[in-house]
């Protein structure tokens, strides 16, 4: 039974960040950054002048900016974090791309799959760095469940189950209930376990959800229910309107994988052979975004333009089942009218 270690993001080489959008997560990546690896935050630009500046002195970045086209075109910067609301994840990794910048992208990397093969056509013919932030998949516990899978630990996969529901749906007007920000569960949160089910089973062979829409129009909650070629389903209860504990059970034929606590952050996981006792295996890390971050910084230091972690046809992949189950769902975005 295999423990697979990250690399360790002090070890990877250190870059020049520049943020887009300094929100809420923003504040979590430029802390982790900082504090867990070489690279340093050079940059932020808001659409408002005084809000980055306001996030510049918070976290010693030296240069503020009042538009996102000016920090892109920051000569000294070696790569874009965009984070802002996922509506406008597409025009702001274009702008990033045609100003010659890589890019990393916050979840749900577009509002489509259309919108994402946009934006790595760009990049291939920019010949420019560019990946989902699906930070979960840079943690040693997401390649540990892998690893277990690969060896036959598990025997034969047959279900995945791992839920996502968060109380979100506080402020009527924040990006979660607008439709017009690309709200609803499914790409705020049922995002990680469908990221989930492509990582260990590939694309489903077929898609059922049922879900309740908000006033708004956006997916409340739903239940989905996806199919692999093998006969393995992955079962995934989302709601922005409850708070859940948020596991995940890998079900194989000879054995059992448990992440007890929030199955995409930092756990342990515990491994139980059929007939056997658990065996708690050691793979919690302190942090967490510094992995997808140190990826990055490997990739564009090594020249390479996709992570062979997540791939851009992996995010596509993972959009394509999104766009399912939305057209199942009902909710369509104004863009998308
Ligand atoms: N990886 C994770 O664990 C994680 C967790 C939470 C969120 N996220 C993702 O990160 C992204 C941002 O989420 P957040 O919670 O940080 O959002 P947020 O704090 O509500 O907003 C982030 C930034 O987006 C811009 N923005 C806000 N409202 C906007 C609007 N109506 N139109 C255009 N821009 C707007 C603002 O930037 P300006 O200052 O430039 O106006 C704001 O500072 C989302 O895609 C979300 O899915 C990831």
């Amino acid at each position: 039974m295999r423990v697979i270690t990250a690399p360790d993001p002090i070890d990877a080489p250190g870059i020049k960040w520049g943020i887009l959008a300094p929100g809420h997560i923003a504040n979590r990546f430029v802390t982790e950054v900082h504090r867990y690896t070489l690279s340093r935050i050079a940059a932020v630009g808001s659409r408002d002048f005084a809000r980055a500046q306001q996030f510049a002195t918070e976290h010693g970045i030296e240069r503020a900016y009042g538009s996102y086209a000016e920090l892109v075109d920051d000569p000294t910067i070696d790569a874009i974090y965009v984070a802002n609301p996922h509506s406008e994840h597409h025009a702001a990794a274009l702008l990033a791309l045609e100003s010659g910048k890589p890019v990393l992208v916050e979840k749900a990397f577009t509002i489509n799959a259309a919108q994402a093969e946009d934006v790595f056509t760009l990049a291939k013919r920019q010949g420019l760095f560019a990946m989902e932030a699906m930070w979960s998949r840079f943690l040693p516990h997401y390649p540990t469940v892998k690893a277990l899978i690969d060896d036959g630990d598990l025997g034969e996969v047959v279900g995945v189950t791992a839920n996502h529901s968060q109380p979100l749906n506080f402020n009527p007007e924040g990006r979660l209930l607008n439709p017009a920000l690309a709200g609803g569960a499914l790409l705020d949160l049922g995002i990680y376990p469908m990221s989930f089910f492509h990582y260990l089973l590939g694309s489903p062979t077929t898609v059922h959800a049922e879900g309740v829409l908000t006033e708004t129009g956006v997916d409340q909650r739903e239940a989905i229910t996806l199919g692999f070629a093998a006969g393995a389903y992955g079962l995934s209860y989302c709601d922005l309107s409850a708070a859940g504990t948020n596991p995940a059970e890998i079900i194989g034929t000879v054995g059992r994988i448990d992440i007890p606590g929030w199955f995409y952050q930092p756990q342990n996981i515990v491994f139980t052979p059929l007939n056997g006792e658990p065996i708690t295996l050691r793979t919690k890390v302190e942090g967490g975004f510094q992995y997808e971050a140190a990826e990055a910084a490997r990739c564009i230091r090594d020249g390479r333009v996709e992570s062979g972690v997540i791939s851009w046809a992996d995010t596509v992949a993972v959009l394509r089942t999104t766009d399912a189950i939305r057209a199942q769902l009902g909710v369509v975005y104004p863009q998308e009218r």
